[in-house]
């Protein structure tokens, strides 16, 4: 199959995937009218063509809690990765260093802290859920600053998990889950080979190594749901505070009032998102909440933002809405589960080829010069 952008790779997922592990990904909670609006609220930003400025020197590059990115992209924490290509958080966290950006460590990893860490030079960013068990919070940050971890992002949208309904209909929950997930697996060889025989074993890395058991794939959702914890306020971040010096980044903002509160609680960034509509359906896109959020906190605070960015014009509008720099998820999960590190280093630098064309065709040179003037205001037209 010929690959020329992010949407070739979400085919090409769809092909080699099971649905069981096709559609967790691909999908988002109820009707996934968010999941939709992501993608399309941002594909209708018009960006604002300039020309003739000599745009000989475009750079994409950027510093951001003190490291160097290649281009204002990080790779987003996602579950499971380990499901969608042979031990996938290894190879998605050595693809994302060699292209120079940051890769994040979900805390439902397949791979625990202590597998990845050492397999890159680059430092981890390393992912958090607030969890009932506090135990294993305090546990896991130990390791993750044993691990040498730089960045914690700490999501704060999921004291409870949304409901997704095509995991229903697909085999990753619902009846006889386990018998439609064998005949999923041999109907996609490559797959069985490639993550079902050699990407063994297939347990919650961090989770089984803390609880002392292996929490696989089918307790998984059981775990998350039994564990999320809906008391969370910031008192428990003050409280994680305590055990991590380094840069924390609160990861699930939509809201200007609750971005105030993150920079009076002293975080270093936030993530505006709404966890790629996997989360409060009906919720705003993230390109609709942000320059809003942008307005209220900018300069105090560094401003990430995901959920719905398919491309590199995608990243160069979050920018220009007001972001620093961004994350990506489903985009390089299908890269991931497509080609593993290889799609997913190809998928980078189709990104940062798009972007260049972005930022040349919008006259700005360096991604600190692109901000509301790089789109057109179409409520003026
Ligand atoms: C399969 C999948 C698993 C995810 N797992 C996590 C997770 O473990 N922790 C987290 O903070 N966000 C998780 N997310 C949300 C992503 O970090 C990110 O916010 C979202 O994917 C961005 O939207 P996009 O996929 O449209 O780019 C997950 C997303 C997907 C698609």
């Amino acid at each position: 199959m010929i690959i020329s952008s992010a949407n070739d790779y979400r085919k090409a997922a769809k092909r080699r995937v099971p649905p069981f592990m096709f559609h967790y990904a691909d999908g988002g909670s109820y009707a996934e009218h968010t999941l939709q609006r992501n993608v399309s609220d941002l594909s209708d930003i018009a960006l604002r063509q300039r020309v003739l400025k000599d745009m000989s020197n475009v750079n994409t590059e950027i510093e951001l809690f003190g490291e160097k990115l290649s281009m204002p992209v990080a790779l987003a924490p996602v579950g499971a990765l380990g499901m969608y290509a042979r031990r996938g958080e290894v190879q998605a966290a050595q693809a994302a260093e060699k292209k120079g950006v940051p890769f994040t460590l979900s805390t439902v990893s397949i791979c625990p802290i202590e597998e990845v860490a050492p397999a890159i030079k680059r430092p981890l960013w390393f992912q958090l859920y607030v969890l009932k068990d506090r135990g294993f919070m305090k546990n896991a940050l130990e390791r993750a600053k044993a691990a040498g971890c730089s960045t914690l992002v700490f999501t704060v949208d999921m004291p409870t998990p949304g409901a997704r309904y095509r995991d229903m209909h697909s085999g990753m929950s619902g009846p006889y889950k386990e018998i439609r997930r064998v005949l999923q697996s041999m109907i996609h060889p490559f797959w069985a080979w490639d993550v079902g025989i050699h990407g063994k074993p297939h347990t919650l890395g961090n989770i089984s190594k803390y609880v002392g058991k292996e929490i696989g794939l089918d307790d998984y959702i059981g775990w998350l749901t039994e564990n999320f914890d809906p008391s969370i306020s910031w008192k428990d971040l003050e409280w994680i505070r305590e055990f991590w010096d380094g840069p924390m980044v609160i990861k699930g903002i939509l809201d200007p009032e609750d971005a105030k509160d993150a920079v009076r609680f002293g975080a270093d960034g936030i993530v505006v998102s709404n966890h790629g509509g996997r989360q409060l359906d009906g919720v705003l896109s993230s390109a609709r909440a942000l320059p809003a959020i942008a307005d209220a906190v900018k300069g105090d605070i560094k401003i990430l933002a995901d959920s719905g960015i398919r491309n590199g014009l995608d990243v160069v509008r979050m920018i220009a809405l007001g972001a620093d720099a961004c994350m990506l998820g489903r985009s390089f999960v299908y890269a991931l589960g497509a080609e593993g590190g290889a799609g997913v280093e190809n998928m980078l630098d189709i990104f940062k080829k798009e972007m260049r064309v972005a930022m040349t065709l919008t006259s700005n040179e360096k991604i600190s010069n692109i901000s509301r003037d790089a789109l057109v205001d179409l409520s003026k037209l």
